[in-house]
């Protein structure tokens, strides 16, 4: 069933290079953004953070147990410290956010779309700590709840991205019943390196906005992820300003 006021809402992402930093919880916080934007990249990802009470606590079990993550007492100052930082560079912002309840989605996607970025879900942390709350990718076994937290921030104006993990459920069926705008997939295939392309075969005729991740190390995988989606991401190259160079300059802007 479509939602009240779907029809009326577009994902209108513009980006200055069809490139995207993906989130690395723990690490891309402003600073890493901007080093990151100022190599030419079109949108930097903040986060993943945790934007709840739950999230947070879950979080911190998971530091406890040696993973990083973002800890903080206060949402909105950590928000306050970081998006700043990252605008500099001109990139657009995307904030990955966490969270237990719908609630806590809507609050941070509110403050979040008010500071000028875009808001993404994180279906894709597949840490038990999020799991068992709820978040992450327990959000695909959940497709109801996907789709209310999508509802909810559509009703009010707000378009999120949904990132996920591919071949964990059926991507056409996430699509048909979630109606996203925007999708963000990890095109992961377990015990198999580089990017699964089936996904997107699989998700060909469904209109909506696509940024392929997995594995894009070069600029012919780039290229090729640019043929089935409107830009790609990495994250584990970051660290390496020369391949990520070489993506953003391999690119022209005018594809
Ligand atoms: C250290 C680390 C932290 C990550 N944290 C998040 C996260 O918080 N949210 C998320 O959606 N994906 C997260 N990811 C997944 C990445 O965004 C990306 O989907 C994955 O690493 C595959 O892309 P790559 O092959 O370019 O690294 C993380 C990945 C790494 C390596």
């Amino acid at each position: 069933m479509e939602s009240a006021g779907r029809d009326c809402v577009t994902f209108n992402l513009r980006l200055r290079h069809p490139s995207v930093l993906a989130a690395m919880a723990g690490r891309n916080d402003g600073k890493f953004c901007r080093t990151i934007g100022a190599l030419g990249v079109g949108m930097v990802t903040i986060g993943g953070i945790s934007v709840d009470q739950k999230s947070m606590t879950a979080s911190r079990k998971m530091v406890e147990r040696g993973r990083h993550e973002f800890l903080f007492d206060d949402l909105y100052s950590f928000l306050e410290e970081n998006i700043p930082v990252a605008t500099e560079t001109g990139a657009v912002i995307s904030v990955n956010i966490r969270s237990a309840t719908v609630a806590g989605y809507v609050e941070a996607a509110h403050y979040i779309q008010d500071s000028g970025c875009v808001v993404e879900i994180n279906a894709h942390c597949r840490q038990r700590e999020m799991m068992v709350i709820g978040a992450g990718q327990s959000l695909l076994k959940d497709l109801h709840k996907l789709k209310s937290i999508v509802d909810e921030l559509e009703s009010t104006g707000i378009t999120p991205l949904i990132k996920f993990r591919g071949n964990v459920e059926p991507e056409p069926l996430i699509l048909e019943t979630v109606h996203p705008q925007a999708v963000h997939i990890d095109a992961y295939r377990e015990g198999e390196k580089g990017f699964d392309f089936s996904i997107f075969d699989r998700i060909l005729g469904h209109d909506c906005f696509k940024i392929g991740n997995n594995s894009v190390n070069t600029p012919d995988v780039a290229l090729k992820v640019l043929k089935v989606c409107d830009a790609f991401s990495f994250a584990q190259i970051a660290w390496n300003h020369t391949a990520v160079k070489a993506l953003v300059d391999a690119v022209p802007l005018n594809l």
